[in-house]
């Protein structure tokens, strides 16, 4: 016959309205209808809660009110003390339960959760070892009670106890009243699992959160950027003015100037470090998509908005919000931001609730904004509520000691990427790096530096490990095709050099370190129009 949980419940209720309000006892089936009873309401009971406690608490007071269990604990083994302590507990003092511990070993309950082997003790005025700290039944016995413990597993390792008081009764079922606790301490042994598992994984995320968060602090520290240039140096000089102030910044300057690197910088060393730093790029995301981004929508607000979403305006609240490549944001959301900046306050997309804002912003182009206002492109209204503190990163162009720096920096940084052992840069590769015009700036450095890492099989970079662009652009930043014979000639030009460095302009030694004569490297040296004084140094 298959009875449904609900219709057992339901049954078993009736029948504990009839044993309490006429003082009958249960006939055998009545009592294992309650049993099965109560184990699902003990799932329920875990399953509903995180409430751990409070739902052993509620198990405990079932067990008390249908199974005669009018005293009972949990009691878990706390790893720092190496104690048993209770932490839910039925018909008990709590103050003094709270205060009650057991030395594993120690007493009834403490052997059980030793061995993780029940314990029943039918008589307890007759054991000696029932130590009853909790001095229940130090009081003159009235009654003869039963203590049953039974341990609590957890991948069979006993983590505590389950122990429970019973009237004695001669012809009680020990074996049976011991295993329906059994079962009930395996289902509290589930839910502790859970909550172990669930707890160690918060703690984990957490640790992450904090090192990610230092880490990111660091990366942005600073010391990591590279560069002590003029230009720059000034630059860092109006970061450490603005950054602990709400000031709106705009970054303007060339693609890969670093103005990213400048918005964390300001960031992270400003008041609202620990708070969000979220970035938004405005050229990224199509017109239609902008706006929710930025503010948000409640359910239904278009087709396709099944919930509410916030916007990246409400993600960094008490942060940053980087609005990157502003000079390519559509009009409409031009005018919408602006009454978000004057206002400091806004709505999501489909909604009426008023959103407070506590932003500080960071807006960064590359493009001539006032170029683009004259073309009516972009708000002159909004330039203005922008352009409040600006800061210009220089082009790489501009701070040519910055170039040997930043390039010795990213070959450190590859090398150890790409496991490779590369020391240095050759001379004639520093001479190519020094005279380029490098219009794709720092992005463009790191990109070609990165590349000649992966080529480079040497521990050397030659620089015939850089691009063709590099190779012919001594000066004038052309690009041509070279011919093979140029590009074994430099190939060649570069190598001699090298080795001449290393021998300090000595061409016998260099000869020697290249398995050639001397004779060979002169004439070399000579068509090449190497110049070997410039290597004694
Ligand atoms: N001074 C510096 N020190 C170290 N790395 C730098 C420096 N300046 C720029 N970089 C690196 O160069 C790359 C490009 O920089 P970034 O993304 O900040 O440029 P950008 O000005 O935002 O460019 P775009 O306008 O194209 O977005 C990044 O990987 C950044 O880490
Ligand atoms: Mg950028």
């Amino acid at each position: 016959m298959v009875v449904s949980a609900a219709k057992l419940m339901k049954k078993a209720r009736k029948v504990e309205r009839h044993v309490t309000e006429r003082r009958t006892e249960r006939t055998p089936q009545q009592a294992e209808a309650r049993k099965l009873v109560t184990f699902l309401e003990t799932g329920e009971l875990l399953a509903g809660t995180f409430e751990l406690k409070e739902a052993m608490s509620r198990i405990l007071a079932i067990l008390g009110r249908h199974h005669g269990m009018m005293r009972s604990s949990v009691m878990l083994h706390d790893q720092d003390t190496n104690e048993l302590r209770i932490v839910a507990s039925h018909g008990l003092d709590e103050s003094e339960a709270r205060r009650v511990r057991y030395q594993l070993g120690e007493g009834i309950s403490g052997r059980v959760a030793q061995t993780g082997k029940p314990v029943v003790v039918p008589q307890v005025s007759c054991e000696p070892m029932f130590l009853d700290r909790l001095g229940a039944r130090r009081k003159p016995l009235k009654k003869e009670l039963t203590f049953i413990c039974v341990p609590v597993l957890v991948n069979r390792k006993p983590v505590g106890v389950l122990g429970v008081d019973l009237d004695y009764k001669a012809d009680r079922d020990y074996e049976r009243a011991t295993k329906f606790l059994s079962i009930i301490a395996t289902m509290i042994a589930q839910a502790i699992k859970v909550d172990h598992l669930i707890e160690q994984d918060k703690q984990r995320l957490l640790d992450e959160n904090t090192h990610l968060k230092q880490e990111l602090r660091e990366r942005y520290d600073f010391s990591h950027i590279i560069g002590n240039s003029g230009p720059l140096r000034q630059v860092y000089e109006q970061v450490t003015q603005v950054a602990r102030t709400n000031t709106t910044v705009l970054l303007r300057g060339e693609s890969g100037a670093g103005k990213e690197l400048i918005a964390h910088a300001i960031h992270y060393n400003s008041l609202r470090a620990n708070k969000p730093f979220i970035k938004i790029s405005c050229a990224a995301l199509p017109e239609t998509l902008i706006e929710s981004e930025l503010f948000g929508y409640e359910k239904g607000a278009f087709t396709g908005a099944q919930g509410r979403k916030k916007g990246r305006f409400e993600l960094a609240t008490g942060g940053t919000l980087f609005l990157d490549e502003i000079g390519d944001l559509n009009v409409s959301t031009q005018i919408k931001l602006l009454r978000v900046l004057q206002e400091r306050e806004f709505e999501r997309l489909g909604g009426t609730d008023t959103i407070k804002v506590n932003v500080r912003l960071i807006a960064a182009t590359n493009k001539n904004i006032e170029q683009a206002i004259a073309n009516g492109e972009f708000r002159e209204d909004l330039y203005y509520r922008l352009n409040v503190f600006t800061i210009f990163m220089p082009p790489l162009r501009e701070r040519k000691s910055d170039v040997l720096l930043l390039a010795d920096h990213f070959l450190e940084k590859y090398a150890r990427e790409h496991g490779k052992s590369i020391k240095r840069i050759s001379t004639p590769a520093i001479d190519m790096l020094a005279s380029y015009h490098w219009p794709g700036n720092v992005r463009e450095l790191e990109n070609i530096i990165e590349r000649a890492v992966l080529v480079c099989e040497t521990n050397v970079i030659h620089g015939h490990h850089l691009p063709p662009t590099l190779q012919t652009a001594e000066g004038s930043g052309t690009v041509t095709q070279l011919s093979l014979e140029a590009t074994v000639g430099a190939f060649e030009r570069d190598i001699i050099m090298d080795a001449l460095k290393t021998t300090r302009g000595n061409r016998k030694r260099a000869a020697k370190l290249l398995k050639t004569t001397e004779r060979i490297i002169g004439y070399k040296v000579r068509v090449h129009e190497i110049d070997c004084n410039r290597f004694r140094t």
